[in-house]
């Protein structure tokens, strides 16, 4: 996967190799910051609106004052993707931190946020989108504020390292079976025509790709429900898929030992992956078979 070398930082462009962390950052010593990662089809980034609006509701969450505003954030993404001469299939990660001071749990008193962002590429990955992805239940051992995009990302770490060592693409998180959500996507499952997610509460994040189903499923008549589902009730259901910037709207397959549905990617979530490509505009499509 290549990394661009021109880097956003604060609002200037450097070099990535000319970079270099101070020691005593807080986004290093507390995580304390929050970070957006964003989908790029062909150079061109896909619901950029509403990272951006998400990135200063996580940054006003946690007391952090962006220096400049929203127009001016969006005009720097586009100059770094114009800077970098992108033009493929990638993302941007970027990440606001606190800043850099001597380290103590209080906020200092005079600190500029550290800001930086930079792309990579990441093409599509047609085999999963195809035939869709098992997955591992684990408890959701987080904090209550899980709809905050904060840089602490530990038990989602440790989760997804767990779905992988068992062969799985992705954790599906419970509290007391009540599903929440993935380690780094958005859940859904399929009963009877209707689909199913946890509302969009302090126990998720708010997925924009979350926002952009939304949106598919009232064009398609397809009735949401913002109902939390329990991991039991995964046995009875249909179809299943999550959703994320890096994994799109996905097919899930399997959780566990229970297969879902007939074990293949179901009708509603075809429907979702081919809306999903339109709304993004991507030319190659592969989403053939509905
Ligand atoms: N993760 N839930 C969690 C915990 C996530 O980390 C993410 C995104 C999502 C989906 O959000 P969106 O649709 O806005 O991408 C849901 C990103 C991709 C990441 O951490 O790499």
């Amino acid at each position: 996967m290549s990394v661009y070398s021109t880097i956003l930082t604060q609002s200037e462009f450097v070099d990535k190799d000319s970079l270099s962390y101070p020691f005593e950052e807080r986004g290093l010593q507390f995580g304390d910051g929050i970070y957006e990662v964003i989908r790029i089809y062909k150079g061109e980034y896909y619901l950029l609106t509403e990272h951006v609006d998400r990135l200063y509701r996580s940054a006003e969450a946690i007391k952090i004052k962006i220096p400049y505003n929203k127009e001016k954030m969006t005009e720097l993404l586009h100059q770094l993707m114009e800077k970098n001469n992108m033009k493929n299939d990638g993302k941007v990660y970027m990440q606001i931190t606190r800043g850099s001071a001597p380290r103590d749990h209080i906020f200092p008193h005079e600190v500029t946020p550290n800001i930086y962002a930079y792309l990579q590429d990441l093409p599509r990955n047609e085999k999963i989108l195809e035939n869709g992805v098992k997955t591992i239940s684990q408890r959701d051992v987080r904090w209550e504020n899980c709809y905050i995009k904060s840089l602490n990302l530990l038990p989602n770490v440790l989760a997804k390292q767990t779905a992988k060592e068992n062969n799985c693409y992705e954790a599906i998180l419970h509290r007391d079976g009540v599903v929440t959500e993935c380690s780094s996507s958005n859940i859904y499952l399929v009963k009877d025509g209707k689909v199913y997610t946890h509302p969009a509460t302090n126990n998720i994040l708010h997925g924009c790709v979350r926002m952009a189903v939304e949106r598919f499923l009232k064009a398609e008549n397809i009735p949401l429900i913002e109902e939390a589902f329990h991991i039991e009730d995964i046995q009875h259901a249909d179809e299943m898929f999550l959703s994320s910037s890096t994994s799109e709207v996905l097919p899930v397959i399997q959780l566990d030992n229970v297969v879902v549905g007939n074990g293949e990617p179901g009708k509603i979530t075809r429907i979702l992956q081919r809306a999903y490509e339109q709304d993004a505009k991507i030319t190659d499509k592969l989403i053939t078979n509905l």
